[in-house]
C-alpha cells in the first residue's frame, strides 16, 4: 500500500495555526529543515523525527540568504514530486513548502549574525552563508514551534551556529545532530552530489578519504596538526579540482587545535568538477 501524501503548508499563517493546534494538544513537534532535492541523508533525519515526536513537519525552503552572489541558487536541484513521495514514505505529518515572500515578508529587517564562528572554514569563502542559515532557521522555529529540530553532522560548521544560536537566544527546540549517511564508498549523501559526472563521481571519494587518512595518521600516534593536515591534503588532492581547506579544530569552537586528541574534529571543503563538497570526521 503506498503511504498516503501529506498535506502541504504554505503560508506562514497555516503554519502558525498548526503549529498552535500542535503546541494546544500537548504533541511533540519534530522539525526537519531542508532545501529539498531529498535523499537518503533526509530521510534518517525524518526517520529519527518519526520515533521521537508525536507531528514530524518537513520544511522544503530554497533560502536565498544563504547563497552567495554567483553562487547555486539558481541551479540548486528541485524535485517536488519525489520529495514528497519521501515525505509519504516517512511518514512526515506536514510538508512544509512556503515561497520566499512567506519567509520573508515585506518589511522583514531581522539578521541573525554569529559573529566569527561563521566566519571561518566555510565562512571564509562564504561570507555571510551562516547569517542567512541562523536567521532562516530562527524564522522556522518560530513558525513551527518545534520541540526537536534534527540536523546532519555532515554539516558540522552549520550544527555548530545552530546550537550556539538556540543557547544565547535561549530558544525552545532541543537540537538534535544526526549521523552522516554515506554511499558505499565512503561519499556522504549530498542534494549537490547530483551535480557531478561520472569521472567527477569517482574523484569525490578522495574526500572521505582524506578524513579516514586523518583517522588512520591519529590512531597510529599522529597528534602534530600539520604533519596530520598535510597528508589529509595529499589524499584530497588526488580526487579534488581544488581544496577549499582542510582542518583540524575544536568540536565546539571551530578554533584550529594545536594538537589532535579525542574530540578533535577533522574537516574538509573541496571542489570536484562543478561540485563544492564539504565532509567531516570526529576523531574517537
Ligand atoms: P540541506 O542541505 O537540504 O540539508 C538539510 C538537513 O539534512 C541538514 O541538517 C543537513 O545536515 C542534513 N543532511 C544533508 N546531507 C546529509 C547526510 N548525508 N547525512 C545526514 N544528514 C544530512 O542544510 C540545509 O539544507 C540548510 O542549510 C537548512 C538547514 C535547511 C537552512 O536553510
Amino acid at each position: 500500500m503506498t503511504p498516503p501524501v501529506p498535506p502541504t503548508v504554505t503560508t506562514a499563517a497555516a503554519m502558525l495555526r498548526q503549529a498552535g493546534a500542535w503546541r494546544a494538544a500537548g504533541r511533540r513537534v519534530g522539525l526537519v529543515a531542508t532545501m529539498g532535492a531529498l535523499h537518503a541523508g533526509h530521510a534518517a533525519l525524518l526517520e529519527r523525527a518519526r520515533a521521537e515526536c508525536e507531528a514530524v513537519v518537513l520544511s522544503v525552503f530554497v533560502n536565498p540568504r544563504q547563497f552567495g552572489p554567483g553562487e547555486d541558487l539558481d541551479a540548486y536541484p528541485r524535485t517536488p514530486e519525489a520529495d514528497l513521495g519521501l515525505a509519504a514514505a516517512a511518514g512526515v505529518d506536514v510538508v512544509f513548502a512556503p515561497d520566499g515572500a512567506e519567509v520573508y515578508p515585506e518589511g522583514f529587517r531581522t539578521t541573525v549574525r554569529v559573529g566569527a564562528l561563521g566566519d571561518r572554514l566555510c565562512g571564509r569563502t562564504r561570507p555571510g552563508h551562516f547569517d542567512g542559515v541562523a536567521t532562516v532557521v530562527c524564522r522556522l522555529f518560530g513558525l513551527v514551534r518545534p520541540t526537536r529540530a534534527y540536523f546532519g553532522r555532515k554539516d558540522y560548521q552549520q550544527t555548530v551556529v545552530i546550537r550556539r544560536m538556540v543557547a544565547d537566544l535561549a530558544l525552545e527546540p532541543e537540537v538534535v545532530v544526526c549521523p552522516t549517511v554515506r554511499e558505499a564508498d565512503g561519499l556522504a549523501l549530498s542534494s549537490r552530489n547530483r551535480y557531478l559526472a561520472p569521472d567527477e563521481r569517482r574523484r569525490a571519494r578522495a574526500v572521505p578519504d582524506a578524513l579516514a587518512e586523518g583517522e588512520r595518521r591519529f590512531a597510529a600516534g599522529g597528534t602534530e596538526p600539520e604533519g596530520v593536515l598535510a597528508a589529509m591534503g595529499a589524499v584530497l588532492g588526488e580526487g579534488a579540482d581544488r581544496i577549499d581547506y582542510v582542518a583540524a579544530c575544536d568540536p565546539d569552537t571551530l578554533e584550529p587545535v594545536t594538537r589532535l586528541a579525542p574530540g578533535t574534529v577533522l574537516l574538509v571543503a573541496a571542489w570536484v568538477g562543478p561540485a563544492r563538497l564539504i565532509d567531516n570526521r570526529v576523531l574517537a
